[in-house]
């Protein structure tokens, strides 16, 4: 790992006013260039401890620093991609591609042109014009994707992308978003419920524990990228799959 990591959490905890601590002793330091899921039962903080990390909601104690400042002063190096693809209905996929840059007051030009190239990155250069409501659900977070990374951010962060997806559309996506990061390259932070997709993404798996949220496993992930679809099969892949829902069940018991 680089000398100094990208993102390092220590000793952070987490609650809500005066209510009971919802992540409690997280330490974690992660390297520009990893991938890491956090995966662990409901309730457990996963998607707080993601909006902490983007400075989007602030820690009750310990520290989070993001390239060495707080996550608030670094919101421009990040994005931060839902559930729910959270396009706007009335726009047409370029036009919600563009917004970012649009926010960000980007010339026409670079807009067009940056547009064009990440339509193109996640395959819906044919779809620019169609409204979201013509989209099937898996081109819709294709969509969210497109428009995150067209300010090309140094850290992505995906709360259960595709958890509301059949399994088949998302393996797809999940071999999607690998060939994206090997062309457009980011630090990614990714929440699943999926042992099998938090495998086949990540460097890194985090599995937290619940009440309060805490760290209980972490599992290095040795397959080198570029990943193929076929690792799914590999005895390697399933032993990784089998240790991972181990310590899963090890938090749920
Ligand atoms: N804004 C909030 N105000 C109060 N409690 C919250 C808020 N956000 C989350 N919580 C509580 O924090 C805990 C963790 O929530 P969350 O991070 O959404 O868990 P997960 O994403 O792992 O399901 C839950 O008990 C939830 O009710
Ligand atoms: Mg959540």
């Amino acid at each position: 790992m680089n000398a100094a990591p990208l993102v390092a959490i220590r000793g952070l905890q987490k609650r809500f006013g005066a209510g009971p601590l919802v992540l409690d002793g997280i330490n974690l330091e992660v390297g520009q260039g990893e991938f890491v899921s956090f995966i662990g039962p409901s309730g457990c903080g996963k998607s707080t401890l993601l909006r902490l990390i983007a400075g989007l909601t602030s820690a009750s104690d310990g520290l989070i620093t993001v390239d060495g400042t707080p996550p608030e002063k670094a919101r421009e190096k990040m994005f931060f991609v839902f559930q729910d693809a959270t396009l706007m209905p009335w726009r047409r996929v370029a036009e919600n591609v563009e917004l970012p840059l649009l926010l960000r007051g980007d010339a026409p030009g670079h807009r067009r042109e940056r547009v064009a190239r990440m339509l193109e990155v996640v395959g819906l250069s044919g779809a620019a014009e169609k409204f979201p409501w013509q989209l099937s659900g898996g081109m819709r977070m294709r969509v969210s994707i497109a428009r995150a990374l067209t300010v090309a951010p140094e850290i992505l962060l995906l709360d259960e992308p595709f958890g509301a997806l059949d399994e088949m559309t998302r393996d797809r996506l999940n071999e999607d978003l690998l060939a994206i990061r090997s062309r457009n390259s980011f630090t990614g932070f990714f929440v699943t419920h999926s042992v099998a997709e938090a495998v086949f993404l990540s460097s890194r798996i985090v599995v937290l524990g619940v009440n309060p949220g805490r760290v209980t496993a972490v599992i290095d992930v040795p397959f080198p990228y570029p990943r193929q679809p076929e690792l799914r099969e590999t005895p390697a892949f399933l032993r990784l799959l089998a240790t991972t829902a181990q310590a899963l069940r090890a938090v749920r018991s």
